[in-house]
C-alpha cells in the first residue's frame, strides 16, 4: 500500500488523504505527500513500457492504481527542440513543452483529471472554480466526463473567447463575475466550503499532483535534467507543482540534479516577481491586474509561498515582460517554430529572452520553456495587429504577381 496523505508546508501538520480541506488550521498551504520509500520498484524502463500519458507515473501519483481515473488521455505533450528560436533568443539549446496539445488545450488537464478522479472517491457531488479562462474549460471538460455537475465562475471583462466557449460547450453552468479573478476565487472558496461543493482551483493541492508530471515527461522525453525550466506564473500553483515533480524524481533516484526554476509574470500583474525581487516578507496583492495574458492576469496569488520555496530552493530566477515583449515572443515562436501559443504561454519565451540578454541566464545550458496554453484558445484582434491579411479582387494578374513575389525574396 502506498502511504499518502496531506501536509501543511509551514508547521507540518498531518491531514488524512481524505480529509476535504484547502488549508492547514493554521493558515498554511497543504501539499499532497506520498511516501516515497514504500514505493518498490520504480525506473524509467518500467515507465516507458507504458503510454505516455500522465498515467505512465502512476507509482509516483496518490492513487494505488488509475483503473477509475477520469482521463481523456491528458498529458503526454510534445518537447520540440526549437533551433530556430534559440538563434532568436541567442541561446543554444532551447525546447518548447508545448501543453496546448492537452486535449483542452492547456496544462490544466493534467491536475484536472487528478482533480476530478479526487472528488469522485470523496463522493463529491458538485465540483466549481474560478478561473481566468483554461481552469474553467478544463473542470467544464473533466466533469462532463465524470458526469458531475459543475459551475465556473470567470471575471466579466477578461476571459479569452475560445476559453469561454470550451467552458459552455463542455456543459458547465458559466457564471460572469462583475469583479476580478481574486474576487472570484475568494468568494467561490468560501461559498464552497459553505455548502460542500468540491473546489478545483489550484489551492486544492491535488490538483497540482497531476501537474507535476510536466517535469516527469520532460525528463522522459529529454533523458536528462535541463539546467533551466521556465514557466509564466499567475496563481504561483504550476512552477511549485513542477518543482515538486522534480524534488520527487529525485527522491525516487530517477534523477541526480535538479533545474533552476524560473517564473515569469507579466508587467501589469507581478506581485510574484516583486516578492521575489524586493526580497518581500509578504505578497503585495496588485489589485487592478493588467496584461493582454489574461490567463495570468492574477493580482493575488494564493500559492505563492509554495512558489516562492520552488525558486528558492531551486536557485531559481524570475522576471517581468510587458505585453509587448509577449506578443513579439508568441510571433516568434508561431512564425519561427510552427508552434501556436497564447500569450500567458508566450510570456515563458519573453521571459528567456530578458534573462538571456541580461546574462542572468547562461545562454549555453539546456532551457526548456513550457508553454501551458495553445494559440486557438485567445483569437484576439489585438494580437494580430499589423498581420492582417491582404485584400485583393479576384483577377489572375493580382494572384500572379503575390505569387511571384514568394520566389523573388
Ligand atoms: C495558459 C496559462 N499559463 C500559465 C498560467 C499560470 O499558472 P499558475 O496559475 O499555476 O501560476 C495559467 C493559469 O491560469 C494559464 O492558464
Ligand atoms: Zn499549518
Amino acid at each position: 500500500m502506498k502511504r499518502v496523505w496531506q501536509e501543511c508546508i509551514e508547521c507540518r501538520s498531518v491531514y488524512d488523504a481524505d480529509a476535504v480541506r484547502y488549508r492547514c488550521d493554521c493558515g498554511g498551504l497543504l501539499e499532497v505527500s506520498i511516501d516515497i520509500e514504500s514505493l518498490g520498484d520504480i525506473s524509467w524502463e518500467r515507465f516507458r513500457s507504458r503510454r505516455f500519458n500522465v498515467w505512465r507515473y502512476i507509482e509516483l501519483l496518490p492513487f494505488e492504481d488509475h483503473e477509475h481515473a477520469v482521463s481523456l488521455e491528458e498529458g503526454g505533450t510534445p518537447l520540440y527542440k526549437a533551433d530556430r528560436l534559440a538563434e532568436w533568443l541567442g541561446a543554444k539549446n532551447v525546447y518548447i513543452k508545448y501543453e496546448g496539445m492537452n486535449p483542452t488545450g492547456s496544462f490544466k488537464d493534467r491536475g484536472m483529471c487528478v482533480g476530478i478522479t479526487k472528488a469522485l472517491k470523496l463522493g463529491a457531488r458538485g465540483v466549481a472554480c474560478a478561473s481566468t479562462g483554461n481552469t474553467a474549460a478544463s473542470l467544464a471538460a473533466y466533469s462532463a466526463k465524470a458526469g458531475i455537475p459543475c459551475i465556473v465562475v470567470v471575471p466579466k471583462e477578461v476571459v479569452a473567447l475560445g476559453k469561454l466557449f470550451q467552458a459552455l460547450l463542455y456543459g458547465a453552468k458559466v457564471v460572469r463575475l462583475h469583479g476580478t479573478f481574486d474576487e472570484a476565487l475568494s468568494l467561490v472558496w468560501k461559498a464552497s466550503e459553505e455548502v460542500g461543493v468540491y473546489l478545483l482551483n489550484s489551492i486544492n493541492p491535488w490538483r497540482l499532483e497531476g501537474q507535476k508530471t510536466v517535469a516527469f515527461e520532460t525528463v522522459d522525453q529529454l533523458g536528462r535534467v535541463p539546467r533551466y525550466v521556465v514557466l509564466p506564473v499567475g496563481n504561483c500553483g504550476n512552477i511549485a507543482a513542477a518543482w515538486k515533480g522534480f524534488k520527487e524524481m529525485e527522491m525516487a533516484g530517477l534523477i541526480n540534479e535538479k533545474p533552476s526554476m524560473v517564473g515569469i509574470q507579466s508587467e501589469g500583474a507581478s506581485p510574484f516577481v516583486d516578492l521575489v525581487k524586493e526580497g518581500l516578507e509578504t505578497l503585495r496583492p496588485v489589485e487592478t491586474p493588467k496584461t493582454v495574458a489574461s490567463a495570468i492576469r492574477i493580482g493575488r496569488p494564493v500559492n505563492w509561498k509554495k512558489a516562492l520555496l520552488a525558486v528558492k530552493e531551486s536557485g531559481g530566477l524570475v522576471a517581468k515582460v510587458s505585453d509587448a515583449e509577449i506578443i513579439q515572443a508568441q510571433r516568434m515562436l508561431a512564425s519561427l517554430e510552427g508552434i501556436g501559443v497564447e500569450p500567458a504561454a508566450a510570456a515563458s519565451v519573453a521571459g528567456v529572452k530578458k534573462l538571456i540578454e541580461s546574462g542572468d541566464i547562461d545562454a549555453d545550458e539546456t532551457i526548456v520553456c513550457v508553454c501551458t496554453g495553445s494559440m486557438l484558445k485567445d483569437p484576439n484582434p489585438e494580437l494580430i495587429k499589423g498581420l492582417e491579411p491582404t485584400e485583393i479582387v479576384p483577377e489572375l494578374g493580382l494572384v500572379r504577381d503575390l505569387l511571384a513575389s514568394l520566389l523573388s525574396r
